[in-house]
């Protein structure tokens, strides 16, 4: 890879025929998610089904005499993270494509910054699907041990080249070693999907009599961003959006990706690269908001000081954006936002909490 930095590179590690560059255009949730055939070759992923979701939208610490906070407390998922429900869609779409064949033939690669992982290679233990993943060496060791635990292969990248890099070997994997089935969270419709009917359904209901102002979301695929604000829209047109992203690694950055860590699950792939969720509705977004890796990371001990609860460092960022809007908003209007995560042993170690 290039060591030069700067407007209009080439990303030289590109494969033909793209994911990451393909346009997207959202599917219907219903037709997508529909898989019903898989839960009755699969009742294990019925059941798993069955306990995603219905999180907690709770009220959080915002700013005085600012807009109300509330957040979707995402840890309360079975595996604890928002991608539990993504891994579910992902894994039962892969099944429904695999059909009546033996799960043992089917071999998922996919890459992940960790939470897709972790509730992937439990889906794969349980369905008897083999899964590989593909990280950054700047996973907690604790993650590698639970993924090999479940029998899931790992492949570590590198932490200084980036997050696009991990994402360039899984399909370099894909291409070169046959057997292996790309799992594309960045591109297959039941990301948003899944958030749409699921994530973004769910907070409609939960807000019942109120207004949402705003929504704010750290952006990994964006599926989350892309898929919650879809389901807002049709009930509530006006409400404006915000993505976040690391400072070290802001959405759509177009310089060579690497280097400095960031925080957890989201980012900019650099070279110029938009998330194609996000891109395909970047007119429904209204402003792109940074967050140094550090300033995430004293946040979640700042939030963890006010409220006794752990929140991860994309929650975190998310949190700091949404105080920084609702001072400038009067106490009536609310801001949404999400937390994804409640961070890894590791950091909390770190953090002294
Ligand atoms: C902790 C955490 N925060 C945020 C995100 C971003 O979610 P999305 O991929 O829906 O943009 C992820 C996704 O991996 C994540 O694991």
């Amino acid at each position: 890879m290039t060591a030069q930095t700067g407007p209009g590179l080439v990303d030289e590690s590109a494969p033909a025929g793209d994911q990451l560059q393909q346009p997207f255009s959202a599917a219907d949730p219903a037709a997508v998610l529909d898989f019903t055939e898989v839960h009755r070759s699969y009742p294990v992923l019925a059941d798993f089904r069955a306990r995603l979701g219905a999180t907690p939208l709770k009220e959080v610490p915002s700013v005085e005499g600012g807009a109300r906070i509330l957040a979707k407390c995402e840890w309360e998922n079975p595996i604890g993270s928002i991608k539990d429900r993504i891994a579910y869609a992902l894994m039962a779409d892969a099944l429904r494509t695999h059909g009546d064949g033996d799960p043992r033939d089917l071999r998922l690669v996919a890459y992940s910054g960790g939470d897709l992982a972790e509730a992937m290679s439990f889906l794969g233990m349980q369905t008897g699907v083999k899964t590989r993943f593909v990280l950054g060496s700047f996973v907690p060791k604790s993650l590698i041990d639970t993924l090999e635990g479940r029998g899931s292969l790992v492949d570590l990248v590198p932490k200084e080249l980036g997050f696009l890099r991990v994402i360039r070997r899984s399909q370099r994997i894909a291409v070169e070693e046959p057997g292996w089935t790309l799992v594309f969270q960045h591109s297959n419709p039941v990301n948003v999907a899944m958030h749409e009917q699921t994530t973004g359904a769910e907070i409609v209901t939960q807000l019942g009599e109120r207004r949402p102002d705003l929504w704010i979301a750290s952006i990994g695929s964006g599926g989350t961003l892309v898929g919650v604000l879809r389901a807002l829209r049709k009930r509530f047109p006006d409400v404006r959006a915000v993505g976040v992203t690391p400072e070290e690694a802001p959405y759509g950055n177009p310089e060579a990706p690497g280097g400095k860590p960031t925080y957890e699950g989201s980012g900019g792939h650099g070279f110029g690269i938009r998330q194609p969720f996000v891109k395909a509705h970047d007119e429904w977004i209204h402003e792109q908001r940074h967050v140094p890796t550090r300033r995430a990371l004293d946040a979640m001990g700042e939030f963890f000081d006010a409220t006794g609860m752990r929140i991860g460092s994309s929650a975190a960022a998310n949190w700091l954006i949404a105080k920084d809007y609702a001072a400038r908003m009067p106490p009536s209007a609310v801001v949404v936002t999400v937390f994804p995560c409640s961070g890894t042993p590791e950091q909390w170690v770190e953090l002294g909490r």
